[in-house]
């Protein structure tokens, strides 16, 4: 609040003859159980006021109540300095910020960022822990995206090596010519279950091996299956024409698969990228880096860099046979998003069983003085589990996205048909209400978390009406809809001689949403989001329950609530879009 950081400045001069600036004052929210909204730190003051902190703030307080028409009132208590804001203040705020100025839209700061997220291997369907890194992915670029930045979302899609030939083998060798079309699976299930296949047939092998008396490791190697699969990578990459034909179609059914996933789940790209596009990139950088004395060649030809006193280790970035690894290719499509965006920041959402490999990667980058290097930043998050258990890959037995979004719809069908809200539904109304909720449970319940922090994930809890969880909130909003049916807006600009408690606490929380924004834009959180949405429907209900609307005498008190439950209405809204999160009408 500039106002009365500069009436601060003013004070002090005034009353000390000292000179400060805005960096020098800490304005606070006041806590809940004094009077007032706004608190100021008047501690650091008593340096040149020589007088107790009560006595400062005092002084200070009295001065900045006769120097504002705006402050009302003031307590001090031991160093803090606690202003009272009027209700016209905070009125003219309603109508003249909130409500005509587009809902905490930020100007363009003129800055560019670049998110990737999702990242997908193409040998098989996305699970829970892709729909984690998707949600979040997405929600952090629609927050920067609301803080003023100009976004770019990317997807660097790995759709060679040897993961797709395993399945491209296992289809030749076991598919009898199955299809998307032929066995009405989705590509991308297709094409995992030959995956499936693949590991099965592989194992049986390494145990007919180990059998035969090889070892554990002997039978790895040798088992026929795995060597025909590494073959195929090579044709792969020679170019074989059969083996691209193949490969092409393949991904192709994934693809399709990919698209209808990510339809339900929501999200949307700006831009693809294709690891059969830039697996060959970052091999000049090997070179440029042997030039600049940053990396270093062993005996057997492969190069490598010591990052030992950075605390790291020896990183290898080429083989001694000259073929690329993960950390090649990933210089090579940093410097490639680079070429392209220009961005500031470039934004990976990776699980963080990946920590150590992106710090490895941002210190080469830095060490190379590459443009953006000091942009770079890795969101790690944690796994997620269910309550029935670990999440496994490659056994077969991982939570499948689709049929998790299935799932939650149908617990969203079943909760709301046991309530009866809906009887005068129509049937697709109904199920895009079933989608809207099921997947507003699932989005919250992810996203209300830290995403460092490993999260267990209830479905049954995640979609009840009460409590910390989507359809809380988006039961608040439809509520807001139903008394904004009931009673109708007639006049935009009324104001009452005095706010509630709750109604202030409504304003005062709305005010907020802006500075929410830029907070979790700086800390790539939605969760500060989540929780401050939530707090803002609990805000809302309570004013709700204390404050009749519709039933009130007074006109210009009904017209100034319903004014007061459409911004309301609009800020929910406005934040579980940042979320990802749709709001219904009815509900
Ligand atoms: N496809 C990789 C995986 O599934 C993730 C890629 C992450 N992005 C990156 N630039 N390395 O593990």
């Amino acid at each position: 609040m500039n106002f009365i950081t500069e009436a601060t400045v003013k004070a002090v001069k005034h009353l000390y003859n000292t000179d400060i600036t805005a960096a020098d004052i800490n304005l606070q929210e006041t806590r809940k159980e004094f009077e007032g909204q706004v608190t100021i730190v008047t501690f650091p003051f008593t340096k040149f006021s020589k007088k107790s902190p009560e006595q400062t703030g005092n002084e200070i307080g009295e001065f900045i109540q006769n120097d504002l028409k705006e402050v009302s009132a003031f307590n001090v208590i031991k160093g803090f300095l606690n202003l009272s804001i009027t209700d016209a203040y905070w009125i003219d705020q309603l109508y003249n910020d909130i409500l005509s100025k587009g809902f905490a839209v930020a100007k363009p700061n003129g800055k560019k960022v670049m998110v990737e997220y999702s990242s997908p291997n193409t040998n098989k369907p996305l699970h829970l822990g892709h729909v984690r890194n998707n949600l979040l992915g997405f929600s952090v670029a629609e927050i920067l995206a609301a803080a003023g930045y100009e976004v770019v979302k990317s997807n660097l899609v790995n759709d060679r090596g040897i993961h797709i030939c395993k399945s491209m083998l296992a289809w030749q060798r076991f598919g009898e010519g199955e299809t998307p079309e032929s066995t009405g699976i989705k590509g991308d299930h297709l094409v995992g279950k030959y995956y499936v296949i693949f590991d099965k047939e592989y194992k049986k092998q390494i145990e007919e091996l180990k059998a035969a008396g090889q070892t554990e490791d002997e039978a790895k190697k040798n088992a026929p299956i795995i060597k025909e699969a590494q073959e195929m990578l090579q044709q792969w990459e020679a170019g074989n024409e059969a083996v691209i034909s193949l490969w092409k179609t393949m991904n192709t059914w994934v693809y399709t698969g990919f698209a209808e996933t990510y339809r339900k789940l929501g999200v949307t790209f700006d831009k693809f990228y294709y690891e059969s596009d830039t697996y060959l990139l970052g091999k000049d950088i090997v070179d440029e880096g042997l030039e600049k004395g940053i990396f270093f060649k062993k005996d057997d030809g492969s190069v490598w860099i010591d990052l030992t006193s950075e605390g790291l280790d020896e990183k290898l970035v080429l083989r001694s046979d000259g073929t690329s690894v993960y950390m090649t290719q990933d210089m090579g499509t940093a410097q490639l998003k680079y070429n392209d965006y220009h961005m500031d920041k470039s934004i990976y959402v990776v699980g963080n069983e990946q920590d150590y490999h992106f710090k490895v990667l941002f210190t080469i980058l830095k060490k190379l003085g590459k443009d953006g290097a000091d942009g770079l930043y890795h969101l790690s998050y944690g796994m997620v589990d269910l309550p029935s258990g670990k999440m496994k890959s490659r056994e077969g037995t991982v939570v499948d996205a689709d049929d998790l979004m299935e799932e939650m719809e149908q617990k969203a069908k079943e909760q709301t048909e046991a309530k009866g809200k809906i009887n005068e539904f129509g049937d697709e109304e109904k199920q895009q209400l079933f989608h809207m909720i099921g997947m507003g449970a699932l989005k919250y319940f992810l996203l209300k978390v830290d995403p460092k922090k490993r999260l267990l994930f209830d479905p049954a809890e995640s979609v009840e009406l009460e409590g910390h969880t989507g359809p809380f909130i988006q039961y608040t909003h439809a509520r807001i809809k139903s008394v904004l049916r009931k009673a109708k807006i007639t006049n935009n600009n009324v104001a009452v001689d005095k706010l509630a408690a709750e109604e202030l606490d409504l304003i005062l929380t709305l005010t907020q949403f802006p500075a929410i924004i830029q907070t979790a834009a700086e800390g790539y959180s939605p969760a500060i989001i989540a929780n401050y949405v939530y707090e803002l429907a609990k805000t809302y209900n309570k004013f709700y329950q204390v404050c009749p609307i519709i039933q009130v005498e007074d006109e210009a008190v009904k017209q100034f609530r319903l004014q007061l439950s459409a911004a309301s209405g609009k800020v929910i809204n406005k934040a579980m879009k940042l979320l990802g999160i749709e709001v219904p009408e009815r509900m």
